[in-house]
């Protein structure tokens, strides 16, 4: 089957990648020239394990290729993906959908056989129509639909996510449209998970509705995790104990800094405005943006409350180390990472900044310029007067916290991703403070 992918980001090349892996044959198509030359020579935009490894197999095995050129690309394929970003619209908060509705003219004024289109791209309620309503409009003598198909991919778990889904979800009306996109997922062994088809429109609020539950439960156990602090108990016990309930479920309950990335903060706020648009509230979503907002800069607080209460200064003129800048380990990606927060608010205390994360520091020096940025772990915390694990990559899990002992000016450590052994860490003469642990 020949498919189309418009948009060779992060969402169009894990799903263009594994498409031909299953052994389609994909185009992946994009505006940015520089960006597609570079892919033809194997090098990846983005951070995402696997990907340059599954991009090159599928390349060399003649299923996957790169293009600028939409209207040849498009021309003959069976399924043709919009995934083009969809960021928040500055101002309003609105899902922003002129790269959306830009592809969808553009495949308008070049189709000519029968296709489905299908949105990946994250889209409100509604936006379905309105691409069809283009492509009728430019092209009203082709036979194609619009199916809406969201994506559920983790960054860092992306491949694995698409190729082992718990469920892949298709906003199909007809037969025939439900027929194409079943033979797009036909590979055997995604046979095991459901396709679910839906109206177009549920589909659609289905990813929306997916992504704020999360960042809801994620918003739940971190005011959890606040009260376990207050009364003296555990919020890992807590979370193991309530998610050991198959209604709730264990996972999505750790609690940390406050979710950020280029999903969960985005998507929520489009939530709300849509939810505004119909006047349908919906205030518990409301309550978690701002709940999750505030979080971020809190953290900085603890960070300077720690210190205080370590007895070793307030803040001020103390060289604090931070592990981790990305929203999550495994990405490079510092969309809405708490530690944009976390570092204003220690600026904002009079604290100097050193930071390391193992793949975010490019991103991360732009939107920080008042940090340094060291070589390593070791090269950060040296004459630190705190250390704060933010982003719990697995290189600091297995620091040597003995050598870092030993670099620090003060042994402040505090843990926001509650990854280390408090009785361990203590012993060891830390001064500890985690996440809803005592
Ligand atoms: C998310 C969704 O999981 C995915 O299905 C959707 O398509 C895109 O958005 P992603 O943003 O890549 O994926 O990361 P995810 O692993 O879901 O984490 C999001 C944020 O929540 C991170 O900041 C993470 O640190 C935080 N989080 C997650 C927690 O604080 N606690 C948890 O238990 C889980």
């Amino acid at each position: 089957m020949k498919i189309a992918m418009v948009g060779s980001g992060y969402v169009g090349l894990v799903s263009g990648a594994c498409f031909a892996d299953f052994g389609h044959d994909v185009v992946c198509i994009d505006k940015d020239a520089s960006k597609i030359e570079r892919l033809q020579v194997g090098i990846m935009p983005i951070y995402e394990p696997g990907l340059a490894e599954l991009v090159a197999t599928n390349v060399r095995s003649g299923r996957m290729s790169f293009s600028t050129d939409l209207a040849a690309s498009i021309a003959g394929a069976q399924a043709i993906f919009i995934a083009v970003g969809t960021p928040s619209r500055r101002g309003d908060g609105h899902a922003d959908l002129s790269y959306v509705y830009a592809v969808a003219h553009e495949i308008a004024d070049n189709l000519t056989s029968p296709a489905v289109i299908v949105t990946k791209s994250t889209v409100p309620v509604g936006t379905g129509d309105e691409v069809e309503r283009i492509i009728r409009e430019r092209a009203p003598n082709v036979q194609f639909a619009v199916v809406s198909n969201p994506e559920f991919l983790r960054e860092g778990a992306a491949i694995g996510d698409f190729k082992r889904p718990d469920r892949i979800v298709l906003g199909a009306e007809g037969e025939w449209e439900r027929g194409v996109m079943s033979e797009v997922y036909r590979p055997l062994f995604l046979n095991k998970a459901p396709l679910l088809f839906t109206g177009r429109r549920s589909s659609e609020l289905i990813k929306y509705a997916a992504n704020a539950f999360l960042a809801t439960k994620i918003t739940f156990i971190n005011e959890m995790a606040d009260l376990c602090e207050k009364v003296g108990a555990n919020v890992q016990d807590v979370a193991r104990g309530i998610g050991l309930d198959n209604r709730i479920g264990s996972k999505f309950l750790h609690a940390g800094p406050g979710y950020g990335g280029s999903c969960f903060p985005k998507d929520t706020l489009a939530l709300l405005k849509t939810a505004e648009d119909y006047a349908s509230p919906v205030r518990i979503v409301e309550a978690v943006v701002r709940v999750n907002d505030s979080r971020k800069r809190a953290m900085g607080r603890k960070v300077i409350d720690a210190i205080a209460e370590a007895g070793v200064g307030d803040g001020r003129g103390q060289r604090i180390a931070l592990l981790g800048l990305t929203f999550k380990p495994n990405t490079d990606d510092m969309r809405d990472a708490p530690s944009i927060a976390i570092v204003q608010a220690l600026l904002d205390s009079g604290a100097q900044i050193v930071a390391y994360d193992p793949e975010g520091m490019e991103a991360a020096a732009p939107l920080m310029p008042e940090v340094t940025m060291a070589k390593n772990a070791y090269e950060a915390v040296t004459g630190a007067d705190a250390v704060v694990l933010v982003t719990e990559w697995d290189a600091f899990r297995g620091i040597d916290l003995e050598r870092v002992g030993r670099l620090v000016n003060n042994r402040v450590l505090v843990d926001l991703r509650n990854v280390y052994n408090p009785d361990e860490v203590r012993a060891a003469g830390w001064h500890y403070s985690s996440v809803g642990r005592k």
